[in-house]
């Protein structure tokens, strides 16, 4: 069974983009690594439920239906295959419209079993700004104090959990234009770990 990491950021910070250049770097080092985006698996469950929705919709959905669906993609990525170390791409909140939700609460935690979690940040300012220039993704909160705010609540979040799981929790920071930098750094940490 692959040992987990969970890798967290808020949205906008960069975490799908680094994890495509951790990918690659782990490939030209030939080390074993397997990414999974959580938001893909439960995009998945959801349409198995006859439900097509866009990624950015899926957390306006009724709670309980998220709660399952959000179960659901734990199990199923914890029975993914495979020897090497499995990232897993995800939150550590969702903003849904009955207010902050943990993206990893305790069921989820459990099944996902993680070893460390990283959480990936930037600047509220570079936050804010790759929000607004992406225009690829729906997303509401573009301010810097909106960013601010949820770097911190992506902290709060990840230190419930790293005391519930008994895990660290590394920070690696995706600066603008040092992609490559913050991906070797990623997988050194992982290396390290492994
Ligand atoms: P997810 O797919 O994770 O969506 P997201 O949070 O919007 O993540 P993105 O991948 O869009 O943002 P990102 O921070 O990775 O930024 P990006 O790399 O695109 O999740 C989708 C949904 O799934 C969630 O909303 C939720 O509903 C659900 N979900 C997921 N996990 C869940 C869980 N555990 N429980 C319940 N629901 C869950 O980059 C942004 C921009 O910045 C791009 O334009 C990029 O080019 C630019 N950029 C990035 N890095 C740099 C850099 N170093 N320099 C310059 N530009 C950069």
């Amino acid at each position: 069974m692959p040992e987990t990491i969970i890798v967290a950021g808020v949205p906008g910070v960069g975490k799908t983009t680094i994890l495509q250049e951790l990918e690659a770097v782990a490939r030209e080092k030939n080390v074993p690594l397997k990414i999974v985006n959580f938001g893909n698996v439960m995009n998945e469950l959801f349409k198995k439920q006859g439900k097509e929705i866009h990624r950015d919709h899926m957390r306006r959905e009724d709670i309980q239906l998220q709660s399952r669906v959000q179960e659901e993609a734990a199990r199923k990525i914890a029975k993914m295959p495979g020897n090497s170390a499995l990232v897993v791409d995800t939150h550590m909140f969702v903003k849904t419209t009955d207010g902050m939700w943990p993206g990893t609460p305790i069921k989820v935690l459990q099944a996902l079993d993680p070893k460390m979690i990283i959480l990936i940040e930037a600047d509220p300012e570079e936050v804010a700004r790759r929000r607004t220039v992406d225009t690829t993704r729906e997303r509401e909160s573009k301010s810097v104090e909106e960013a601010r705010d949820d770097l911190h609540w992506s902290r709060y979040m990840a230190s419930a959990n790293a005391v519930l799981a008994g895990v660290p929790i590394q920070i690696v920071h995706n600066r603008d234009g040092q992609l490559r930098q913050s991906a070797e750094e990623l997988l050194k940490i992982i290396q390290k770990r492994y």
